[in-house]
């Protein structure tokens, strides 16, 4: 076994390299913007599309029924065992990279390869559909206001083949028939290039964005509320803990997002102090939201009718509140509009502090002179999300995502336990409570709703991870910073320089 892949980096060689002037990046974020990120980042596809699926079952879920409120509050225990444990790390280790950072500290350089090359799927391949889901509800809106895109501009191949008509009316080039989903490409486009500018920018949008759609799902309870008719609320769980855990694999999703926090580190006025509040903020107040909305939604329109990509516009109009209806519809655009902008921010950052290491080319660590950002890692995630979106199914990007973010959730929890033996006098400003045991409960609870994930989506994430080790022994291993060949070159001498 190569000893490179046990290699550990030291936490002030982290904190030394966010430091150099040409890498370091803008701070200007408090617990208030923060928190606002992380809503931004969670309230989004997850719980204005997921949910249909989830509740009527479909592909490979069995019905949770109106018991999936049940699955989002265990998704959420879950997710709270995880957070704190990325509490602990981000306060100890408080520099851009989240787990990638956390895992090369901790648990040597192979696992921390693993986990970036892991987070590509919660943050670039999440990204793909949200960016199908926006596109989607953009679709609707515009029919709403009586525009109609060509179905051969706004949709899926696979889809497509399925809609008798389409590829015939499709433009042909070479005697293919052309089909794409532009609007979910465009919106990445749009995106990018407001990251590009800078940060401070994007998160105000971000603040006045998140106002809306917390707005828009408050709305939803409020008025929906009105509207419950108990008896959908019978049988309550039609398929018992097997339909509420198979319902929980797939909304996990409405959850990914409050580790993008963690993300930002360099860019939090106070990241000790700020990161773990704004992650915990974010979790308690989406699952209080999540919770609400789906009990009204199986409330208010029979859980055996919810199968649809746009569920809570549904139930409006099922009440007979169309305009509503067009109103949320409206406010979902937007929701995953800032969803999309939060995911496009951090992968970024997390390809620069993996170049930063060797572990990439140094092009992708170069920060922009003028407006700070890491604008080719930006515009080269744009392209990577972007593309894929005109072209893939959602609920399969959906069930990658989650596999890959909840096997990332499980090696931070390791991570945890190992640096509490391996560092126990590092100051950590936040601490886990009840470490083994609680970060144990994370590793279990992430393990079980990675079980109940498609056997085709394990598949999907070993090619992932076999691509993933491949690359690092033809690249990263070689030129990783840490490297013996390259040790002259290792200065971790902490600077002054903030
Ligand atoms: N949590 C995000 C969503 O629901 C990814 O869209």
């Amino acid at each position: 076994m190569p000893t490179s892949l046990f290699r550990r980096k030291a936490v002030e060689a982290c904190q030394a390299d966010a430091d150099r002037s040409e890498h370091r990046l803008k701070r200007s974020l408090g617990v208030f913007s923060l928190t606002a990120l992380g809503i931004g980042a969670v309230i989004g596809a997850g719980i204005f599309s997921s949910p249909g699926t989830a509740a009527a079952g479909g592909g490979s879920h069995v019905a949770a029924g109106p018991a999936l409120v049940v699955s989002y509050l265990l998704v959420a225990l879950a997710c709270g065992f995880a957070a704190l444990c990325y509490a602990e790390m981000a306060s100890m280790v408080p520099v851009a990279g989240s787990a990638y950072t956390y895992a090369y500290v901790t648990l040597g350089e192979g696992l921390a390869w693993i986990i970036g090359w892991d987070l590509i799927l919660e943050y670039a391949v999440g990204n793909v559909a949200v960016a199908v889901s926006w596109a989607d509800y953009f679709k609707s809106l515009l029919a709403g206001l009586g525009l109609h895109l060509p179905g051969w501009l706004s949709t899926t191949i696979d889809h497509a083949q399925k809609t008798p008509g389409l590829l015939e009316s499709a433009p042909h080039l070479f005697g293919v028939p052309i089909v794409l989903n532009l609007p979910a490409g465009l919106i990445v486009a749009v995106l990018t290039v407001l990251l590009v500018l800078g940060i401070q920018e994007s998160a105000r949008v971000n603040t006045g964005m998140v106002i809306l759609k917390l707005v828009m799902v408050v709305g939803f309870i409020g008025v929906g509320a009105f509207y419950l008719r108990p008896e959908n609320w019978t049988p309550f769980a039609p398929n018992g803990l097997h339909g509420i855990l198979s319902g929980a694999s797939l909304i996990f999703f409405a959850y990914i997002g409050f580790d993008a926090v963690s993300t930002t580190a360099e860019e939090a006025n106070n990241p000790q102090r700020d990161i773990p509040r704004a992650m915990i903020a974010t979790l308690g107040i989406c699952t209080v939201l999540y919770a609400a909305v789906t009990l009204v939604l199986t409330g208010m329109v029979s859980w055996r009718d919810l199968g649809v990509g746009d569920p809570l516009a549904k139930a409006l109009q099922s009440a007979g509140l169309q305009a509503l209806a067009g109103i949320l519809s409206f406010g979902a655009v937007v929701a995953m509009t800032a969803v999309l902008l939060v995911f496009q921010l951090g992968q970024p950052r997390i390809f620069m502090v993996m170049a930063r290491d060797g572990l990439l080319p140094p092009w992708a660590a170069r920060v922009h002179p003028r407006f700070r950002t890491p604008y080719i890692t930006t515009i080269l995630t744009g392209v990577f999300v972007g593309i894929p979106a005109m072209f893939v199914d959602i609920n399969e990007a959906i069930e990658f995502t989650n596999i890959g973010t909840l096997f990332a959730f499980v090696l931070v929890s390791v991570g945890v336990i190992v640096l509490r033996r391996t560092d126990p006098d590092r100051p950590r400003p936040f601490r886990c409570p009840g470490v083994p045991y609680l970060p144990l409960l994370s590793i279990v609870s992430c393990g079980v709703l990675m079980a109940y994930l498609p056997f085709i989506t394990w598949m999907r994430f070993l090619v992932w991870q076999v691509v993933g080790v491949l690359l690092y022994f033809l690249y990263g291993r070689r030129h990783s910073r840490l490297s013996a060949s390259r040790a002259e070159e290792v200065t971790w001498t902490p600077t002054t320089n903030r």
